[in-house]
C-alpha cells in the first residue's frame, strides 16, 4: 500500500467514465481516499454501487464547460490532504475540422484545456508549499504532434504537453511531481463520444494500472502496451512524419456513419 487510508486524498476529475473510472478503483485499492469528480449522476452512482476499494469514496457531479469549476474544486477539497491532482475529464471529435460543429470544438478547448489550467492552480500551489504532491495530466499520443481528423484535439493534448513540461520545471524544486500521461488509442467512452472505432486498444484499466505504477516519478508516461509501441515508433521520425502518422492512425479510427 502506497499511502495511509486515514489521510491521503486523490481528486480524480473524469471519474465518471473511461481512464478516470479505473484510476478511482486502482487508487482505491492502494488505499487513498478518492474524491471523484464526473458530469453524470447516474453513472458517479453506478461506480459508487462497483466501488470496493480500500480508502474512502466520496463523488460529486460539475459540468466544465463553464468558468468556475477550479472554485467548486477547492470548495470541496478544502479540508482534505490532498496528495494526487488528476484532471482526466476530456473529450474528442473526429472529422475535418472544416466539417465539424463549432460549438463542440470549442467545448473541446473549454474542458480540455481552460478548465484544467484553472483546477490546477490552485492544487500546484498547494502542493508547493506542502512540499509535496503530483500532478498527473493528461496529454495523450496525439500531444506529440498536429492530427488531420482531429485537428482541435490533437491541439488541446499538445497544449497539455506544454504545459506539463513547464510546470515540471517550476515545481521542481519543491519537490513536486509532475507526470504528462500519454495514452494510445483506450477503450473507454471516448470512441464512441468521439464517432470513433477502435480495435486493439488498450484496456483503461491497463491504463490505470500503468500510471498508478509511476507515482512518485517525474516525466513522460506511455502507460500501456500499445501506447508504449506507438509512442517509441513516433519518437523515432521527424515531426512531419509524426503528422503524417497520426493522421493515418486517426483516418483508421473514423467510425463510417
Ligand atoms: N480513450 C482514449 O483513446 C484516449 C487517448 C489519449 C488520451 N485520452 C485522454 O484521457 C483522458 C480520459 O479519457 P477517457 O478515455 O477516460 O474518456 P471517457 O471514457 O470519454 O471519459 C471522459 C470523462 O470526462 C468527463 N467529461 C466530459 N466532458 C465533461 C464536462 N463538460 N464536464 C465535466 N466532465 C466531463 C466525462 O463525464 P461523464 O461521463 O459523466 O459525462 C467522463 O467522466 C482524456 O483527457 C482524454 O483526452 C484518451
Amino acid at each position: 500500500m502506497v499511502a495511509s487510508k486515514e489521510s491521503k486524498w486523490a481528486v480524480i476529475t473524469g471519474a465518471s467514465d473511461g481512464i478516470g473510472r479505473a484510476l478511482v478503483h486502482e487508487l482505491g485499492n492502494q488505499g487513498y481516499n478518492v474524491l471523484a469528480v464526473g458530469r453524470s449522476a447516474a453513472k458517479l452512482e453506478a461506480l459508487k454501487s462497483e466501488y470496493k476499494g480500500l480508502g474512502e469514496l466520496q463523488a460529486h457531479t460539475m459540468d466544465f464547460n463553464k468558468e468556475g469549476s477550479g472554485e467548486d474544486l477547492q470548495g470541496l477539497v478544502a479540508d482534505k490532504a490532498v496528495e494526487l491532482f488528476i484532471p482526466a475529464a476530456g473529450l474528442g471529435s473526429s472529422g475535418n475540422f472544416v466539417d465539424l460543429p463549432l460549438d463542440t470544438e470549442l467545448e473541446m478547448v473549454d474542458v480540455n484545456c481552460r478548465a484544467v489550467v484553472e483546477q490546477t492552480q490552485w492544487f500546484a500551489q498547494k502542493f508547493e508549499r506542502q512540499k509535496r504532491g503530483t500532478l498527473i495530466l493528461f496529454s495523450s499520443l496525439l500531444g506529440t504532434a498536429g492530427s488531420g481528423t482531429s485537428a482541435v484535439y490533437a491541439a488541446t493534448k499538445n497544449f497539455i504537453h506544454a504545459f506539463a513540461e513547464g510546470l515540471r520545471v517550476e515545481l521542481k524544486p519543491a519537490g513536486v511531481k509532475v507526470l504528462t500521461i500519454c495514452p494510445g488509442p483506450t477503450n473507454s467512452g471516448f470512441a464512441q463520444a468521439s464517432q470513433m472505432t477502435y480495435s486493439g486498444a488498450d484496456s483503461a484499466s491497463d491504463v490505470a494500472k500503468g500510471i498508478v505504477k509511476t507515482i512518485g516519478k517525474n516525466g513522460t508516461i506511455y502507460p500501456a502496451a500499445r501506447a508504449r509501441f506507438l509512442g517509441f515508433t513516433l519518437s523515432t521520425v521527424p515531426r512531419s512524419i509524426r503528422v503524417a502518422i497520426l493522421t493515418n492512425v486517426m483516418r483508421g479510427l473514423q467510425s463510417h456513419k
